[in-house]
């Protein structure tokens, strides 16, 4: 069960001191989002670059952009050490997800909520993780979709199916009320940006988190 914080929720004035807040977690989650994909604009390549010169956790990069396929390769260049485009924008996933990883990064496949996971069974071979959205993405802080979990489940079925080690990411209002759920149907990386940056304790908050999952792990 790995705990990765988004720092969309984090202070964009000081982000080299926010990392460290989250020092324990496995990973530090950041949002590339380019006013296109999704309704919101944040932050791109030279700020990735830049947080991966200084982060103590390896960076986990979800990019919420058209035409990953030209621009995706460049992050896992710039440092990101997992880096997760969306189906609904890459033109050649397969081709995407093999130059990922011949750049030595891990490579994620993203699921808006109402993507459905079936079109992308065959596809999980060659992927190292699938990221299936718990809100609509484009902003922080709001409420998981309970509808979605039918969809965890049935992609955590299908990577068991295949005998594979796919980790299955959740991302969108993960907290300490929702993420035993999330568990539950099957999830085993957990994106949480409101509820550690909100939190007064952040490493207390991701201990806390990792703790309800791992009694739900499967
Ligand atoms: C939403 C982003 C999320 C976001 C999660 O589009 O992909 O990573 O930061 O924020 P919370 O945990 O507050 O829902
Ligand atoms: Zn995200």
């Amino acid at each position: 069960m790995q705990i990765s914080p988004s720092i969309l929720s984090a202070d964009f004035a000081n982000l080299e001191a926010e990392l460290g807040r989250i020092a324990t977690a496995d990973w530090a989650h950041v949002d590339v989002m380019d006013g296109h994909f999704v309704p919101n604009l944040t932050l791109g390549l030279p700020v990735v670059e830049a947080l991966a010169r200084v982060t103590p956790v390896p960076i986990d990069a979800h990019l919420m952009i058209d035409d990953p396929d030209r621009w995706a390769p460049a992050y896992a260049e710039a440092g990101a050490r997992s880096v997760t485009f969306h189906a609904e924008a890459a033109a050649a996933p397969v081709r995407l997800a093999r130059e990922l990883r011949a750049q030595g990064a891990r490579a994620g496949l993203a699921l808006k909520p109402a993507t459905p996971i079936e079109p992308y069974a065959d596809l999980l071979p060659e992927v190292d993780m699938v990221l299936v959205m718990t809100v609509e993405p484009g902003f922080g802080g709001q409420s998981f979709l309970d509808v979605v979990l039918p969809k965890i489940r049935r992609t955590r079925q299908a990577i068991r199916d295949r005998g594979l080690d796919v980790w299955l990411q959740v991302d969108g209002g993960v907290s300490v009320d929702t993420i035993e759920r999330a568990a539950d149907a099957g999830a085993d990386v957990f994106v949480a940006g409101s509820a550690v940056y909100g939190a007064d304790d952040a490493a207390g908050q991701i201990a806390r988190l990792r703790e309800l999952a791992a009694t739900h792990a499967h």
